[in-house]
């Protein structure tokens, strides 16, 4: 048995931020029912295209192990079948922007009085504020949220990362928050409201950085490499480059073929316990016993010329051949990996984290498999639906609706007109 099996979702999510947390909770072995709207679907369906009339990338990766429902909502017998549902759902997952849902009418109050077991979550870009109306994507979230002032280097531009923490960071979060709520229902026997604002998402995984604010008021940070440079802080977490968030000071160091290859570089720790290691290999042993670099207080005034002496090793070896050097002798690195170094691993495919997915449409595909690893409870990734594939399924075997009550749902337009999966 899976470990949410049992768990029916009304996923009535889009984009990225609300399918990334129904598609864990879909691995987790819940019945993920994505409710849609005819014609088009989830937008993402074609959004990014790269291949003519399939959905793209962007929706397959997003919507593994779910089943789909096309459900005008503003067709009255459309809103009546979501009311089944909510009848007999679990969780109701949401992310639209403020204020849709209480204008489909799907209020808390009213929610929790037809189904006082079900779980009402919701993903919005802030919590209650100035901002609390505002439509929010992704970025907007990581520069809300303190990661784009803080990531970049001192003398550019705030940046954004690649890693969506906005989106997939708050669906992580969301899921949290629905099984700690199921958790909950299990004792009260009540359903209750989980809400993650993306602002308090990405803030919650940059919390280092008010740490350093805070540090920041008593002085300065002597591991930021703008302090042995001699710049003095402002008053505000600067941007750090690649400068070590820890108390491990790390760099972003060229190796061998760097001219020509934009990711020959390996992420560099000169932890303190391997100190003297680190002298041996790059040469310099006698910074080992000299009272200006042994002590970890004494070299962070000298990082950048340690971390130039550092390169001059790393640039005579290539990314994994100075990988298997250091881990010889613990000393934590790691290579920068391309995106096409990381879809040929090997161990990801083993272990599931890479996994290829077949589509009656696009054909084979790579995806991101569950990156948590249940012992009894292992993922299986099966492909995402095509719009409203399961329409008719759910309708009779979820919600047990007879052919006549499907024939006037059909009749009334709701389900929208056939589905490409029915067409064919
Ligand atoms: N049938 C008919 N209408 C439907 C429907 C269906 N099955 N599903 C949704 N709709 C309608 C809604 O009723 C709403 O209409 P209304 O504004 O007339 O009430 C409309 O579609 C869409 O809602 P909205 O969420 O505003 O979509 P959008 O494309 O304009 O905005 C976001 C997209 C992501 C900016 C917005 O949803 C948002 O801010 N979400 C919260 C934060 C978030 O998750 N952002 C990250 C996304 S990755």
């Amino acid at each position: 048995m899976k470990a949410l099996e049992g768990v029916k979702v009304l996923d009535f999510t889009h984009v990225q931020s609300g399918p990334t947390c129904t598609q864990l909770l879909a691995w987790f072995g819940a019945d993920v029912i994505k409710v849609e709207r005819p014609g088009t679907g989830d937008i993402t369906r074609s959004q990014l295209c790269d291949v003519p009339d399939a959905d793209s990338l962007y929706f397959t990766m997003l919507n593994h192990n779910k089943r789909s429902i096309t459900l005008d909502t503003k067709n009255p017998k459309g809103m009546e079948v979501l009311w089944e549902m909510v009848k007999i759902c679990d969780v109701l997952v949401e992310n639209f922007a403020p204020g849709v849902l209480d204008r489909m009418g799907l209020t808390w109050d009213k929610i929790h009085a037809v189904n006082p077991r079900l779980i009402v979550a919701s993903v919005k870009g802030f919590g209650p504020g100035p901002y609390e109306d505002c439509k929010v994507y992704e970025n907007v979230a990581q520069c809300a949220g303190g990661s784009a002032s803080t990531t970049g280097f001192r003398d550019g531009l705030p940046m954004v990362t690649g890693a969506q923490i906005g989106d997939s960071g708050t669906g992580l979060h969301l899921a949290l928050g629905i099984v700690t709520a199921l958790y909950h229902r299990t004792h009260s026997g009540l359903g209750q409201k989980v809400d993650c604002a993306m602002q308090d998402g990405v803030l919650n995984l940059c919390r280092v950085k008010l740490r350093d604010q805070q540090r920041l008021e008593r002085g300065p940070m002597k591991e930021y490499s703008q302090y042995g440079e001699g710049i003095p802080f402002d008053d505000a977490v600067p941007r750090a480059g690649n400068d070590s968030g820890g108390g491990q000071p790390g760099r972003i160091v060229k190796c061998k073929g760097w001219e020509t290859d934009p990711n020959a570089y390996l992420y560099f720790i000169t932890q303190a316990p391997v100190w003297e290691k680190i002298c041996d290999i790059i040469g310099e042993p006698g910074w080992k016993t000299d009272p200006n670099y042994a002590k970890p207080l004494a070299r962070l005034p000298r990082l950048n010329e340690i971390f130039a002496r550092v390169e001059q090793w790393t640039m005579t070896k290539t990314k994994f051949e100075a990988m298997d050097i250091l881990n010889e002798y613990d000393i934590p690195c790691g290579p920068i990996l391309s995106m096409k170094e990381i879809a040929e691993e090997k161990s990801l495919r083993e272990t599931g984290t890479v996994v290829e997915v077949d589509h009656p449409v696009r054909g084979k595909y790579l995806s991101v498999g569950n990156p948590i690893k249940l012992s009894d409870s292992p993922t299986v990734v099966t492909r995402s639906p095509l719009l409203g594939e399961h329409t008719d399924e759910i309708l009779r075997d979820v919600l047990k609706f007879d052919e006549r009550r499907i024939a006037a749902v059909t009749e009334s337009g709701a389900t929208g007109a056939l589905t490409r999966a029915a067409a064919e």
